[in-house]
C-alpha cells in the first residue's frame, strides 16, 4: 500500500466551483500567487470576473467558465478544452452548493429538493468526474460537505441529506483513487459568514469570517486531511451528536424551530 499523504501536490492548475462568492472566492484568494493557473466555475459570469480580477492582481493566470454544475455534458466540455490548453490539474475543489429550507410534508418544496440534491451531490460528482482525467498522480480532489450532513435536521432534510451523501461519496472516491495516488478531502464547515448564511433566521454558534475559514480549509487541504470539520468547536459538537442514539437525538429538537426559507424562485 502506497503512503502518499506527505507527498507535495505536483504543479498544475487549480479548479474551483462556486468561485464567484463565499468560501470558493476566499479559497481561490488563499491559493493566489504569481504564475498559478486557475479555472473558476459558477453560473454568474460577473461574480467570477470579480474573483478573477483579484487573483490576476496577484499575478495569477485565470480562466472563467460560466457553467451550471448540474450540466454534466457542459462540464466535460469545459474540462476537455481547459485540459488541452493548460495541461494537468493538480487540485479540484468542488465547492458549489445551494441551501434552502425544505419541508418533507410540503409537495411545493419538491423542486427545491431536486435542485439541492442535483447541485450539491450530482453537481459535485459531475465536477470531479469531468476533471479527473486531467489530475496527475499526487494531485488532489476536495469536496465541500457540511456539518449539516452529520445528522438529520428539521426543515433542512434535502440539504442535510445532500451533504451526508457528499461525505460518503468522497469517502468512496478516496478508496477508489488511492491506487492512483490521488488524495481526496472532505471539508465539513460549521457556520461561515457568506451569502448563503447571511439571512439565516436562527442563531449560528461559532460563525467564522470567510477569510479565516478559507485559511483553515487551505491548511487542511495542504495536509491532505481526509475529513476536516471547522471550527474545532463544531468538531467537538459533531463527535457528541454522532454518539447520541437516534431516539434521544429526536428529543433534542423542540417543535416549531425556525428554519431557512424555501427557494424564492
Ligand atoms: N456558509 C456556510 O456556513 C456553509 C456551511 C457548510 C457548508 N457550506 C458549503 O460551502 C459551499 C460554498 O457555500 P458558501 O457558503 O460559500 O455560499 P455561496 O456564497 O452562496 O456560494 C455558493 C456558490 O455556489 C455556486 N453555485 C450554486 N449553484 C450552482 C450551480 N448549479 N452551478 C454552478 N455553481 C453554482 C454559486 O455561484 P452562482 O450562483 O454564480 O452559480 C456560489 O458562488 C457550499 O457547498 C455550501 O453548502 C457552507
Amino acid at each position: 500500500m502506497e503512503i502518499f499523504f506527505r507527498t507535495p501536490r505536483p504543479s498544475g492548475a487549480i479548479v474551483i466551483s462556486g468561485a464567484g462568492s463565499g468560501i470558493g472566492a476566499a479559497l481561490a484568494l488563499r491559493y493566489a500567487q504569481a504564475g498559478q493557473v486557475f479555472l473558476l466555475l459558477g453560473r454568474r459570469p460577473e461574480a467570477l470576473a470579480l474573483t478573477a480580477q483579484t487573483l490576476r492582481n496577484r499575478g495569477a493566470q485565470v480562466e472563467c467558465a460560466a457553467v451550471d454544475v448540474r450540466d454534466a455534458a457542459a462540464l466535460h466540455g469545459v474540462a476537455k478544452a481547459f485540459g488541452e490548453a493548460y495541461g494537468p490539474v493538480s487540485l479540484v475543489i468542488a465547492n458549489a452548493g445551494v441551501s434552502y429550507g425544505t419541508r418533507c410534508s410540503a409537495a411545493e418544496d419538491d423542486a427545491d429538493f431536486t435542485e439541492i440534491i442535483a447541485t450539491n451531490l450530482l453537481g459535485l460528482h459531475y465536477t470531479i468526474s469531468a476533471f479527473l482525467p486531467y489530475i496527475p498522480r499526487y494531485g488532489q480532489v476536495v469536496g465541500v460537505g457540511s456539518v449539516a450532513g452529520l445528522r438529520g435536521l428539521p426543515g433542512a432534510a434535502a440539504y442535510a441529506a445532500s451533504k451526508a451523501a457528499v461525505a460518503v461519496y468522497l469517502e468512496s472516491l478516496g478508496l477508489e483513487l488511492r491506487h492512483r495516488g490521488i488524495g481526496v478531502t472532505c471539508i465539513a464547515p460549521g457556520f461561515i459568514a457568506t451569502p448563503m448564511t447571511a439571512d439565516n433566521p436562527f442563531p449560528m454558534p461559532w460563525l467564522l469570517p470567510v477569510d479565516k475559514a478559507a485559511a483553515k480549509i487551505r491548511k487542511a487541504i495542504d495536509k491532505r486531511r481526509s475529513f476536516y470539520i471547522l471550527p474545532w468547536q463544531m468538531w467537538v459538537v459533531s463527535i457528541l451528536l454522532r454518539a447520541v442514539p437516534s431516539g434521544w437525538y429526536r428529543r433534542l429538537w423542540p417543535a416549531g424551530l425556525a428554519s431557512k426559507p424555501p427557494c424564492a424562485s
